[in-house]
């Protein structure tokens, strides 16, 4: 890259972060463009995670009704139901965070080509990996591992959108097991192997921001050593 080209990447990589803001209100009546949201969730798709073993899976969630309830039943605020697209990231769960489970077995030997052979030997080395190291013990600490995972995934999305000048908005604040339990009955997740992380509308804002953004100076921030 020479450096005119790298001086517009720092400044339109900037510009993105100054751009997006947590939109609190989308215009309803401005659709994502179909190839923009493909390129959102591609940066999904790309996005890193432990030993590369997705522990994640995108609901793109179109349905107003299904919205509806999220707002009535589990607290969701008003971007649940405005925003033109809406992608509830879900996690693994249970047995599918264990070594030896369904999706990470199926992660290895069909995604990632891993020799079976060699597959009892890795899982018991990644077990160990998993339990001492990382000293997750149990489900509930392991589903908090997979949803850590779940936040690169949401950050990346919502960097890919203020690259291409689309707001979002993270929305963490609903009741998760009503969230759970109304995906379940939809029909649109199973129980036994996914769980609600955390979702992000997408769109573009209806108005601009009410508050100025506040963030502590870098020297606040960063320490040097
Ligand atoms: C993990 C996470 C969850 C959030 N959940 C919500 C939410 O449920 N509803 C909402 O309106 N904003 C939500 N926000 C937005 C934050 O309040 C916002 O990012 C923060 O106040 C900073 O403002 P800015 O994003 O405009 O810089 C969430 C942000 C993050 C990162």
């Amino acid at each position: 890259m020479d450096f005119d080209a790298r001086a517009h990447v720092r400044e339109a990589t900037l510009n993105a972060f100054n751009f997006r803001r947590a939109t609190k209100a989308f215009d309803p009546s401005k659709p994502i463009d179909p190839a923009d949201f493909d390129v959102i969730l591609q940066a999904a798709r790309l996005s890193p995670t432990s030993n590369g073993l997705e522990p994640f899976n995108l609901l793109v969630l179109d349905s107003a009704a299904v919205r509806q309830r999220i707002v009535d039943e589990a607290g969701g605020g008003p971007q649940w139901v405005q925003a033109p697209k809406l992608v509830v990231i879900t996690t693994k769960r249970g047995a599918g965070l264990h070594a030896d489970g369904e999706h990470i077995t199926h992660m290895k030997l069909d995604v990632q080509g891993f020799p079976a052979d060699d597959l009892p030997g890795w899982q018991e080395h990644f077990e160990y990996f998993l339990t001492k190291n990382l000293e997750l013990d149990n489900d509930k600490l392991r589903l908090e591992w997979a949803r850590r995972q779940a936040y690169i995934v949401l950050g990346n999305i919502m960097t890919a959108a203020a690259l291409l000048s689309i707001d979002s908005c993270a929305l963490e604040g609903v009741n998760y097991a009503v969230v759970d339990g109304i995906l379940d009955q939809e029909g649109l997740q199973d129980k036994v192997k996914d769980q609600f992380a955390v979702a992000v509308a997408l769109g573009y804002r209806a108005a601009e921001p009410k508050r100025e953004r506040t963030r502590r100076p870098l020297e606040e921030i960063v320490r040097y050593a």
